[in-house]
C-alpha cells in the first residue's frame, strides 16, 4: 500500500470523486494541485469500463479531417437527438484532450510515414467518415487507465480508496437542512465491512455505465448503474435511459464472458458473414460493416432470428497475418486461447449490451440538478450521444468533461461552504441476512428479463411485462434493504433494479423507433413532432414508492 492509499484519513475532503476510470482519474489529476481529493473505487482501482476499451479515442487529428466532419458524423449516428452545441463543444476540445494524454505518456500507436517522420496511427470505426480514432494497439483503455493511475498515485493531495463503494449521496435535504447541497456520501468499506460518512465540498459521480443490467454484456462487473441510481434517489433528473447500445461483435464462446472484438477490426476491413460465408450488411445499409452500431447490431439480431442461428461470423483473415497480429495483438491472443485464429478464419460473434447513452442530466461543466454534485463520463447525460453513441466518442467525452468540470470546481472552491458534520450510518435496526439466495436469484432474474424483454428489439407488451417484474423486484429488494445489513451484492442489486425500471419507463414513453430504441409497435421515427429527449424526474422525497426513502439511511 502506498502512502496515498493509507486508511488513516480525514473524514472530510474538498472533492470526493466516486469512480476511478478515465472520468474520475482525469478529474482528480486536474484538481490535485488545487484541492484535497479522495477517489473511490468499489473494486480494484483500475477495474472499470475504461480499462477494457479497445478501439481508442476519436478526435480530429489528421489534416484531411475537420471539426465539421466529426460533428456531422456524430449528429448522423445520434439520429436527430444530439445537442449540436454540445457536440461541437466536445469535438473542438478533442485534440487538446489527446495532447494532455500524450504529454503524460500514454503510448499511442505510431507509424512511420514515407518521408521517415513519425505520426500517430488513426483507425476507423462505424459511423466515422474519416480515420480519426487514436489508439494504443487494441488495448487503448488499459494504456490510458494505467498512465492516469500512475500520475494520480504520485499526487500527495489525492487519497485513493479501493474497495470503497458509495451507497448513497448525502444532501442537505436528507439531513433536514434548509438547503439541498450535496455534502458527501455514505460509503461501504468492503474490507472492514462497515459504512462510513465521507464529507466533501464537491462530489463527483464518475461511476460509469449500467450495462450489467443485461444478461449478456461487454462490460466489467462494476458497471451496475450505481451513479444513476444514487443521483435519482438524491433528486436528479435522468435523461434518455432507453438508449442502451448493443455492441455488434462480442465473441460467442461459453468461456469468453462477452469478450469484445473491437469495431476497429471492421474498420480495418473485417467482414460480417452468415454461416454459409455470404456477406449481409449491405442489404441493411450502404455503409455495410461500418454503418453505425445500432444498425449493425439490429441487422445481426435480425439474421440470427431469421435463420435460427446462435451467432454470425466476423472474418478478417483476408488481411496479411502480420497486419492482424500487429494491429490486434490482444484480441488475436485471446481468440487463440479459445481456439480461434483470426489470421486463418472467421470467429463467431453476437451483440451484447455495451454502453449507456443516457444518464444523469448535466450541463457543459458536468453540473447536475443538485448544487455541489457533478456527473462526468458514462454516468452523465451531456447531449453528445443522442439516440446512439458513435464509436470512440465515449472516452472523448470522459476526457473533455473531466477537464471542464475540474475547471468549474476550481473556480468555485474558494466560495464553497465547508460540509457539515455528518450523522453516522444507522445500523441499529438491521441484522445480517440469512437468505443471500434472494439476492443471487433476483440478480439473475433481473438480467434475464431485461435481455429478453428490453433488448435490441422491443414491443409494448414485452416492456409492460418487464415493468411488472421490475416493480415487484424493487419492492422486494427495498424491503430486504430495510431489514438487513448492507453488502456489496445487495447494494448493486438495489441499484440495478432501480435502473432497470428507469430504462423500461423511458422506453415505454418513447412511442417511436429512433437510434438504439427499436420497437415493433412503432417501427418508424415520429416525424410529426421535433425529436425529444426522455426526461424522468424523481418524485418528491417522502412520496410513497420513492425508492430513496427505503430503509438503511439515517
Ligand atoms: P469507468 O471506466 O467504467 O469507471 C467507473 C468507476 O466507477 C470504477 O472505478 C468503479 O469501481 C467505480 N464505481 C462504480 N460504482 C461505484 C460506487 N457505487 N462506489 C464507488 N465506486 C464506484 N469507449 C471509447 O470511447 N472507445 C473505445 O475503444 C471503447 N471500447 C470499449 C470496450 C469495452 C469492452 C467497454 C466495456 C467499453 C468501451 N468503451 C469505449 C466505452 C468506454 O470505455 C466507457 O464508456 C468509459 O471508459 C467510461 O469511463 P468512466 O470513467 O465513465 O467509467
Ligand atoms: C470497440 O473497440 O469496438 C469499442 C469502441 C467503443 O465502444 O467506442
Amino acid at each position: 500500500m502506498s502512502p496515498t492509499e493509507s486508511p488513516e484519513r480525514p473524514e472530510s475532503y474538498d472533492v470526493l470523486v466516486i469512480g476511478s476510470g478515465a472520468a474520475g482519474l482525469g478529474l482528480a489529476l486536474r484538481l490535485a494541485p488545487h484541492a484535497r481529493v479522495a477517489v473511490l473505487s468499489k473494486g480494484a482501482l483500475q477495474e472499470g469500463g475504461t480499462y477494457y476499451a479497445q478501439g481508442g479515442v476519436s478526435a480530429v487529428l489528421d489534416e484531411s479531417d475537420s471539426v465539421d466532419a466529426h460533428v456531422a458524423d456524430t449528429l448522423d449516428a445520434g439520429a436527430g437527438l444530439c445537442d449540436e452545441e454540445i457536440v461541437r463543444f466536445t469535438v473542438e476540445r478533442g485534440p487538446a484532450a489527446i495532447r494532455r494524454l500524450v504529454d503524460i505518456g500514454v503510448p499511442f500507436t505510431r507509424v512511420t510515414r514515407s518521408d521517415g517522420s513519425q505520426a500517430f496511427h488513426l483507425t476507423r470505426e462505424g459511423g466515422h467518415g474519416h480515420r480519426r480514432v487514436i489508439h494504443a494497439a487494441d488495448a487503448s483503455g488499459r494504456a490510458i487507465e494505467s498512465t492516469l493511475l500512475e500520475h494520480v498515485r504520485a499526487q500527495p493531495s489525492v487519497t485513493l480508496l479501493a474497495d470503497h463503494m458509495s451507497v448513497d449521496l448525502i444532501t442537505g435535504r436528507k439531513l433536514g437542512l434548509d438547503h439541498d447541497r450535496c455534502v458527501g456520501a455514505y460509503v461501504l468499506d468492503r474490507k472492514r465491512g462497515r459504512v462510513e460518512a465521507i464529507a466533501a465540498r464537491f462530489v463527483i459521480l464518475a461511476t460509469g455505465g449500467a450495462s450489467r443490467v443485461y444478461l449478456y454484456t461487454s462490460n466489467p462487473d462494476v458497471s451496475t448503474g450505481d451513479g444513476v441510481a444514487m443521483a435519482w434517489r438524491a433528486g436528479c433528473r435522468i435523461v434518455n435511459l432507453e438508449f442502451i447500445q448493443f455492441h455488434p461483435t462480442c465473441l460467442f464462446h461459453p468461456k469468453a464472458k462477452s469478450f469484445l472484438i473491437s469495431e476497429a477490426v471492421r474498420g480495418e476491413g473485417g467482414r460480417l458473414l452468415l454461416p454459409d460465408g455470404t456477406r449481409f450488411m449491405e442489404r441493411f445499409d450502404p455503409r455495410g460493416e461500418l454503418a453505425p452500431r445500432d444498425i449493425v447490431a439490429r441487422a445481426i439480431d435480425h439474421e440470427m432470428k431469421r435463420l435460427g442461428i446462435d451467432s454470425v461470423l466476423l472474418d478478417i483473415s483476408h488481411k496479411p497475418a502480420e497486419f492482424i497480429r500487429a494491429h490486434f495483438p490482444n484480441i488475436h491472443a485471446r481468440c487463440l486461447e479459445l481456439g480461434y485464429d483470426l489470421t486463418r478464419g472467421p470467429v463467431p460473434v453476437v451483440p451484447a449490451a455495451h454502453y449507456t447513452c443516457g444518464g444523469v442530466a448535466t450541463d457543459r461543466h458536468g453540473r447536475t440538478d443538485i448544487e455541489g454534485l457533478y456527473a462526468v463520463g458514462e454516468v452523465a447525460f451531456t447531449g453528445l450521444h443522442g439516440a446512439n453513441r458513435m464509436a470512440s466518442n465515449s472516452l472523448l467525452e470522459c476526457l473533455v468533461f473531466s477537464e471542464t468540470a475540474s475547471a468549474d470546481i476550481r473556480a468555485r472552491l474558494p466560495d464553497a461552504p465547508p460540509p457539515p458534520r455528518l450523522p453516522a450510518w444507522d445500523e441499529s435496526r438491521v441484522s445480517d441476512s440469512d437468505e443471500m439466495v434472494v439476492v443471487s436469484h433476483n440478480w439473475q432474474e433481473l438480467r434475464r428479463f431485461m435481455w429478453d424483454y428490453v433488448g435490441i428489439v422491443r414491443t409494448t407488451k414485452r416492456l409492460e411485462r418487464a415493468l411488472r417484474r421490475a416493480e415487484l423486484l424493487r419492492h422486494e429488494i427495498s424491503e430486504y434493504y430495510g431489514n438487513f445489513r448492507v453488502t456489496h451484492d445487495l447494494l448493486e442489486l438495489r441499484n440495478l433494479a432501480l435502473v432497470a425500471e428507469l430504462i423500461i419507463r423511458s422506453a415505454m414513453s418513447r412511442t417511436e423507433s429512433r437510434g438504439l430504441h427499436y420497437t415493433l409497435d412503432y417501427p418508424q421515427p415520429d416525424t410529426t413532432h421535433p425529436p425529444r429527449n426522455t426526461v424522468l424526474t424523481p418524485p418528491p422525497a417522502g412520496t410513497p414508492g420513492d425508492p430513496g426513502i427505503a430503509g438503511g439511511t439515517p
